[in-house]
């Protein structure tokens, strides 16, 4: 049984004296929001519903406060008070999602929405106008119900359905968005919904994850193949997928290789078999899921095989690596085994090694998030090393607060050491091009509901109009983005 204990600390801003350090020409800032979570009108015009609108409704037990997205920041409404928002910010970028079910109500392409269709290209245009760069994630978690209720991701055929849908929004959009974002947090999307008893058939053992796994590589890679082969030739845009990277410290050098297997088992069965030279699983995920279901009694491995043709399929599928960071865990464990993946979503944390956290972000897990800044560089380190030179886009990373604070000085400590650990990167000769904060304003922060605040922007949820107001750190970043350096 695997142990995975949080992590040490706030790391000390010492190390990054004078804060005089510049970005490189070309590095761009953004920040990010997701469709569920800002858009609200959920069922307005001819909108299908998505496996968020379903389980908030039947299980609203399952939120804080019984909060949902029906109305989140009602950006479908206030979409023009966004782009100013980005606007002000300076961003380069403003990283959204598409609804699946407000571009294609019934999740097929039988059926487009006109008013789905509007809505993005009006945000689209809008932020175009403003210099704004549109990078746009085609799936954060918006699957339609009607897809869902057919098994969603461990259903084989999503392939199909999403590079469809994916063709359709490289159709209506690719003239103007070049960044493309498949697919958020794959481990979120299939090992917390696929393996937890929230959702899945409560399997006794690791099965939905694996299943979810497998099918939505082939559906990035699906998606990946449509652009190259029908796109990119007069768009000539760019594509990846982006995952969720939690980095595993070893607690000290004797569990080295303990951390790597679990961080196999964590980004590699999401990575390895795109941007690895080889494809397919990492081998030492296929021997242990083998070992553990032979000992289980079963005949076949839990983890699906990749057929060869598959695997070729999936290898290479990015034109650069994206990843969300937000935090680290320390990992020592006796023997290593693919339990890491359930620790690392209700473990309980060794007090004694944290020295501080954000204190109100949760995330699913027990407890509060530890921050750690000098994880992020170690974690591109890592990347480096396992896939090789590319460019990195940081998708997300920020932090929460739990009250309505409007002096965020923890929000800005937080981006300006994560930053310091992208500049020291950067150093290093990883050529990490891209950051985003998450988000641009407060929203519905999943199981937290409201209750959890990432924004650069307070939302007044009370008000009809949800009021956004400019916090101290959205100040701070449309400094550093003008001066393009950290000494703001
Ligand atoms: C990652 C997810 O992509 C986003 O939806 C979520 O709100 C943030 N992390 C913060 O939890």
């Amino acid at each position: 049984m695997l142990l995975v204990t949080t992590i040490v600390l706030w790391a000390s801003l010492s190390h990054a004296s004078g804060y005089s350090k510049q970005f490189p020409p070309g590095f761009k800032f953004g920040a990010a929001t997701a469709a569920y979570q800002v858009e609200g009108a959920w069922n307005v015009s001819d909108k299908g519903e998505c496996k968020w609108d379903r389980l908030t409704h039947r299980y609203p037990d399952l939120f804080l406060n019984h909060d949902n997205g029906d109305n989140a920041c009602k950006s479908y409404y206030y979409w023009r008070r966004d782009i100013e928002m980005a606007s002000e910010l300076g961003l380069q970028f403003y990283r959204f999602s598409i609804s699946w079910p407000r571009l294609l109500p019934t999740g097929l392409v039988d059926e487009i929405s006109d008013d789905g269709k509007n809505y993005y290209n009006n945000l689209i245009d809008g932020l175009l106008e403003k210099g704004i760069e549109p990078v746009v994630s085609i799936y954060h978690w918006e699957m339609p119900q009607l897809l869902q209720d057919l098994g969603g991701w461990a259903n084989p055929k999503i392939a199909d359905w999403f590079a469809d849908y994916a063709r359709v929004v490289f159709t209506l959009f690719g003239d103007r968005v070049k960044i493309w974002l498949t697919i958020n947090e794959p481990i979120v999307e299939c090992d917390y919904y696929y393996g937890q008893a929230i959702l899945a058939p409560q399997l006794d053992y690791y099965v939905g994850p694996y299943m979810c796994n497998k099918n939505l590589l082939l559906s990035h890679a699906r998606a990946y193949r449509v652009y190259d082969e029908e796109f990119r030739h007069k768009y000539h845009g760019k594509v990846s997928i982006v995952n969720h990277l939690l980095w595993l410290k070893a607690y000290s050098s004797e569990y080295e290789e303990e951390a790597e297997v679990a961080r196999q088992f964590l980004t590699g069965r999401y990575a390895h078999p795109i941007y690895s030279k080889k494809g397919g699983w990492p081998s030492v995920v296929e021997k242990t899921v083998a070992k553990a279901s032979k000992k289980q009694g079963f005949r076949e491995s839990r983890l699906p095989a990749f057929t060869e043709e598959e695997i070729e399929l999936v290898r290479g599928t990015y034109d650069f690596f994206a990843m969300n960071h937000y935090t680290s865990r320390l990992v020592r464990t006796a023997e290593p085994d693919e339990d890491v993946v359930k620790t690392l979503f209700t473990y309980v944390p060794d007090a004694d090694l944290v020295l501080d956290t954000d204190p109100a972000w949760t995330y699913g897990y027990s407890e509060a998030m530890p921050i750690y800044p000098q994880g992020l560089r170690e974690q591109l380190e890592w990347v480096r090393k396992h896939y090789g030179d590319m460019d990195i886009f940081i998708a997300e990373n920020g932090y929460s607060s739990g009250g309505s604070n409007l002096d965020d000085d923890a929000r800005i400590s937080f981006i300006r050491s994560y930053l310091d650990e992208v500049l020291l990167a950067i150093e290093e000769g990883i050529n990490v091009t891209a950051y985003t904060y998450w988000s641009l304003m407060d929203n519905f922060e999943w199981t937290s509901g409201y209750g959890t605040k990432f924004g650069l922007y307070e939302v007044d949820f009370t008000d009809p109009h949800r009021k956004r107001t400019a916090r101290k750190s959205a100040r701070y970043y449309a400094d550093l983005i003008q001066n393009r350096s950290l000494a703001v």
